[in-house]
């Protein structure tokens, strides 16, 4: 299935079954898109149940695959591995597994609360340990090679103030993850590629609409501060200039066929990365030249 049993990937990849998790709106749902038309049967998972009927129905229509949805909370670990039951009991089998669901939350580092924190790592950072400890043994044993497609962000390369510290810290744990996967996996007939998005034309501003009540529920937008509704006002406009969802669904299907490590979508991005790698060189470079580890040089 991948180019690492050298396989021919499109039809390693037809007649497959992908999971993806956020898949009713955004970038989930562009993957969902483009498996489907690559003829892959489909099954996401997601916590709201009025898009994920739409974008089931929708997705039934269009192409000539089996789509399924199933009401999923990607923080609960009885959650992620019911709806991959499902995903079994409908499919057989499960090939792609894709960890995309996820929220943006907190701001500052001093003014994230506790349930920010605890919010933003279930959804973003613990789904996607939870999603592998459900689908890794199931592909292991059907043998027929897969690819798990982590969502992390440039956030996920970079210190991003702007999307806030949780947001910034579980995408960078999403990308050591998946790198971790990948190591483990070398040498078998399964991968694993992480996605690092730039902006992309996403609801994922408007994340708070799926605040479960555990985490502090939904805000009430008139209690918002000025500098809250500012915030997210910048954040709404960098994201309705961004890339087209389904653009980001095509490039993810690029590069599972072709077993790429990292994702981006964004080629003008690769200063920021150089910029941060060349920090922490220098960071090295200094440790060469330290007075304190002189005696351990010696
Ligand atoms: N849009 C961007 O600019 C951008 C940039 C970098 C990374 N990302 C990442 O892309 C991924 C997808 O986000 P998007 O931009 O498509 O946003 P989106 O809001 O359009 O889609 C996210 C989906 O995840 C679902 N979801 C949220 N919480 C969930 C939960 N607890 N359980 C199950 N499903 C849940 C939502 O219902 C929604 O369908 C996220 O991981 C996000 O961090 C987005």
């Amino acid at each position: 299935m991948t180019l690492r049993e050298g396989a021919d990937p499109v039809k390693g990849l037809m007649g497959k079954t992908a999971f993806i998790t956020g898949g009713a709106s955004g970038i989930g749902y562009g993957m969902a898109q483009a498996f489907a038309r690559a003829g892959m049967n489909i099954m996401i998972a997601d916590i709201e149940q009025a898009a994920l009927d739409k974008a089931v129905e929708a997705l039934n229509k269009s192409a000539n695959v089996q789509v399924s949805g199933v009401r999923c909370d990607v923080s609960l670990r009885d959650s992620i591995f019911e709806a991959a039951q499902t995903a079994f009991e409908q499919f057989g089998k499960v090939h792609v597994v894709c960890n995309n669901a996820g929220i943006g939350a907190g701001g500052k580092m001093d003014q994230a609360t506790v349930a920010d924190w605890d919010w933003v790592v279930g959804v973003n950072q613990m789904a996607i340990v939870y999603a592998v400890q459900a689908f890794l043994p199931h592909i292991k044993e059907h043998d027929e090679g897969g690819h798990f497609v982590t969502t992390a962000s440039m956030a996920g390369m970079i210190a991003a103030p702007m999307v806030g510290g949780p947001y910034t810290a579980t995408k960078f744990a999403a990308v050591g993850i998946s790198e971790v996967l990948r190591e483990e996996l070398a040498g078998t007939n399964i991968s694993a590629s992480v996605l690092c998005p730039g902006f992309v034309n996403t609801n994922i501003g408007n994340a708070q609409r799926n605040r479960p009540d555990r985490f502090g529920g939904a805000p009430d937008p008139s209690k918002m501060t000025a500098q809250e509704k500012a915030g997210q006002e910048m954040v709404n406009n960098f994201l309705k200039g961004g890339l087209d969802p389904r653009i980001v669904g095509e490039l993810v299907l690029e590069a599972v066929k072709n077993d790429w490590p990292y994702i981006f979508t964004d080629p003008n991005m690769r200063g920021a990365v150089e910029k941060r790698f060349a920090a922490i060189m220098k960071g090295f470079d200094q440790a060469a030249n330290s007075e304190a580890l002189k005696a351990v040089k010696a």
